[in-house]
């Protein structure tokens, strides 16, 4: 029977040791899938998440659920896995405690200051209560309006929201949903050093996909623990189902190339591979080598 891990411990420990772990979003069962097959066979911790535009188009957020639980154990998923609401608005946090997922996101950037922190404690304490983890967002992540990003999370919030007992923080540094527009500024790192230094949470970077590498190293360098991706996977998809259509394999009836399993097939490859990619990016290490090093600890423990 699958288990959804709460991923506290997995982001603490990526923040200590200055690594991070993928949030991946998932937009079907083909998605879950390559998603939870690059998780297994790099053998590495896996957030697994789910927005509202998404959960509405499978079909509401019990079907994510089972559709994840149910793909780990056809799978014989031995990694962990996070289930996590992305960009919940009070309503749908609210359901995703009571159905069970293991990590719930309350995006309440568009509130006042004052109602954004208000209804973050209260999921907090819902969630708590059942051991469920909580991320919270303060500033605000852009979404293709321009260059500079979004508005820039304060210190001030950020303190704010952890003494309020949030898990993972959000934060706009300058990062954007969807495709990064031409002369996009970059990171402010020097507003993410700040907020490190203030707090000791793990943090989280929203607009993942596109992000150079040196910068997303920068990032996790100076206290980012979690990457969210969904548009480079979707990117990869659609590269990958356009050169299947455009090399004519849905026209070729003999060997059924119109056959949904076939015309999916090259895409959500693609995902896997992404993934993968991103995982080297990110330096999310085994849970063999964890274990590996949990025991050594252990034996010098002993040896005192
Ligand atoms: O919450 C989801 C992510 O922030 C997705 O960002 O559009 O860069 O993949 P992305
Ligand atoms: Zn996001």
């Amino acid at each position: 029977m699958a288990y959804l891990d709460n991923g506290n411990q997995i982001f603490k420990d990526a923040r200590k040791n200055h690594y991070a772990v993928g949030a991946y979003n998932t937009n079907n069962l083909e998605w879950t899938r390559a998603i939870l097959r690059a998780a297994e066979e790099t053998r590495t911790p896996v957030l697994i998440q789910v927005s509202t535009g998404a959960a509405k188009y499978m079909g509401g957020y019990k079907i994510v659920k089972d559709i994840v639980e149910d793909t780990m154990d056809s799978m014989n998923i031995s990694v962990p896995v996070v289930l996590n609401l992305d960009h919940g608005d009070f309503e749908s946090a609210k359901e995703c405690i009571a159905l069970g997922y293991s990590s719930v996101m309350f995006d309440g950037h568009a509130l006042p200051t004052d109602e954004n922190l208000a209804k973050t404690k209260e999921i907090i304490k819902l969630a708590h209560e059942r051991g469920i983890s909580v991320e919270a967002e303060i500033g605000k992540i852009g979404e293709n309006q321009g260059a500079d990003g979004g508005e820039l999370a304060s210190v001030e919030d950020a303190k704010t929201f952890v003494a309020a007992g949030v898990d993972k923080l959000a934060c706009g540094i300058g990062n954007i949903h969807g495709v990064y527009p031409e002369g996009w500024k970059g990171l402010n790192f020097d507003r993410l050093k700040e907020i490190a230094d203030a707090v000791p949470v793990p943090l989280v970077l929203h607009g993942g996909s596109g992000i150079p590498e040196d910068q997303v190293k920068k990032a996790i360098s100076l206290g980012i623990s979690k990457v969210n991706i969904n548009t480079e996977f979707q990117l990869a998809f659609q590269g990958a189902t356009r050169k299947y259509f455009e090399a004519h394999k849905d026209e070729d009836k003999a060997n059924k190339g119109y056959d949904p399993r076939k015309l999916l097939l090259p895409g959500t490859e693609a995902i896997t591979d992404a993934m993968k990619e991103m995982i080297g990016w990110l330096g999310t290490p085994s849970i063999d080598e964890e274990l590996k090093n949990a025991a050594f600890d252990r034996s010098s423990l002993n040896e005192e």
